[in-house]
């Protein structure tokens, strides 16, 4: 990868892989996307300085998961780990999970709660808002060696990031300046969003982490592409949960293009009626196929809205499922150019019956990385990657709906990957 090595043996400098800046976005505009935007590691780090680490607000936690005074949680911000905590005033902070001094990952359980964090290297020690409290030695010993006279706690503390919190759901931004977390969001998308969270408290259910080896961005256009669900999955297909010809949107938000919901209204009926002509266009639909319990696709109806299910990608790293009853957020942190974590949290409600909760459970075996969805869609994003690292075609195909950018009524179209697009390229400078 890298052009020579110095006496010494180190890195000199990067190999000719082309700079970001010689990349020139293919003449066909929103209609196609060149393959190096899955693959370039000078785009990838571009990425992390302007989206990531720029004017975005990142998904980091539930409130519920930091519920108390002391609660801590590790999460990312792209990929630059940070620790979300709740401080005794009941604030929620945001810190990096780097130690001032020598820059080691000091935090190193997934969650807990404690009175304050002590990096495992020197054991400076930092409160519950990421302020440095102490340094051993800091005066030396026996009057030699310490820190220097004017050295002062208040200018060492960790990275301190902006945070928001919208009904139980906390954002973080590197960004000082931020725009409100409302603004950002838009009113088109908290619509859906503000179903899902509208306030009433939330009980974890659990996790589930996969790495996914395909480009982060893709996981995005997955969820932006109503086209793919009406074909790749045959759960939804089967079953009625997305079928070309129920009523149904893609919706980008106004404002930027790269938020998105994804969402359909399933019919009554346990098994999609599928006229002839349909079905033919559709290798994934299996007529005859029946449900050993069909309460795993048994929709009961607790919103106050038009859509069984809503998809909602939340720029740059959130995804907000609700498919029928069964809930969760879906944290993308991405992990270089070719591939990315997926960390889910299933939830529910906290005054949600016992049957309830077995019912959110049952239906959410539809996601996870091995659920009756997910597991098509990790696949199919796999795929994509082995072939545009492979491959000398170039480019892929965005030309579905032609014309339209933006929100669409009809499943088959690519307007809302194209809407993603002509933000990216803005911002990336492409
Ligand atoms: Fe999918």
């Amino acid at each position: 990868m890298y052009a020579s090595q110095n006496i010494f043996g180190r890195v000199a400098g990067p190999k000719k892989e082309p700079g970001a800046e010689n990349l020139v976005w293919p003449e066909q505009g929103l209609e196609c996307i060149p393959d190096w935007v899955y693959t370039s590691e000078a785009i990838y780090e571009r990425e992390v300085e302007k989206i990531f680490h720029g004017r975005t607000w990142n998904f980091v936690a539930l409130e519920a998961e930091v519920a108390a005074p002391g609660d801590y949680k590790r999460s990312h911000v792209g990929p630059t780990p940070v620790v979300v905590s709740r401080a005794e005033d009941g604030s929620i902070h945001v810190f990096e999970n780097r130690c001032a001094h020598r820059g080691a990952e000091f935090c190193r359980n997934s969650h807990g709660n404690n009175n304050e964090f002590v990096c495992p290297y020197h054991q400076w020690s930092y409160d519950l808002k990421g302020n440095l409290q102490g340094v051993p030695f800091k005066r030396g010993v026996n009057k030699a060696g310490g820190m220097p006279r004017d050295f002062k706690n208040e200018d060492h503390g960790l990275k301190k990031l902006s945070v928001a919190t919208r009904n139980g759901v906390v954002f973080a931004s590197f960004c000082e300046d931020m725009e409100p977390l409302e603004d950002y969001l838009t009113p088109e998308i908290l619509k859906d969003f503000d179903v899902v969270f509208s306030g009433k408290k939330l009980r974890i259910h659990g996790y589930y982490k996969n790495e996914v080896p395909a480009n982060w961005k893709m996981y995005h256009e997955n969820l932006k592409d109503p086209y793919h669900a009406t074909l790749l999955h045959s759960f939804l297909v089967v079953f009625g949960l997305v079928v070309a010809g129920n009523k149904s949107a893609m919706i980008a938000d106004g404002k930027y293009g790269i938020h998105g919901t994804m969402a359909s209204a399933k019919s009554e009926d346990i098994y999609a009626s599928v006229s002839e002509d349909t079905r033919k266009e559709m290798r994934s639909f299996h007529a005859g196929m029946k449900l050993e319990d069909e309460r795993l696709v048994q929709y009961i109806k607790e919103f106050d809205s038009p859509w069984s299910v809503t998809m909602q990608t939340i720029w740059p790293n959130l995804i907000v499922q609700r498919e029928m009853n069964t809930l969760g957020v879906r944290h993308i942190v991405p992990n270089g150019p070719g591939s990315f974590i997926m960390v889910w949290t299933m939830f529910g409600y906290e005054d949600d019956t016992d049957e309830m909760t077995r019912h959110r459970l049952r239906q959410g075996n539809l996601m996870g990385p091995s659920g009756f969805l997910g597991l098509e869609d990790n696949e199919a994003l796999k795929f994509v990657q082995e072939g545009v690292s492979k491959s000398v075609s170039g480019r892929s195909v965005v030309k579905l709906d032609p014309g339209n950018i933006g929100t669409s009524e009809s499943l088959i179209s690519e307007a809302a990957i194209r809407a993603m697009y002509l933000h990216y390229r803005e911002v990336m400078d492409l």
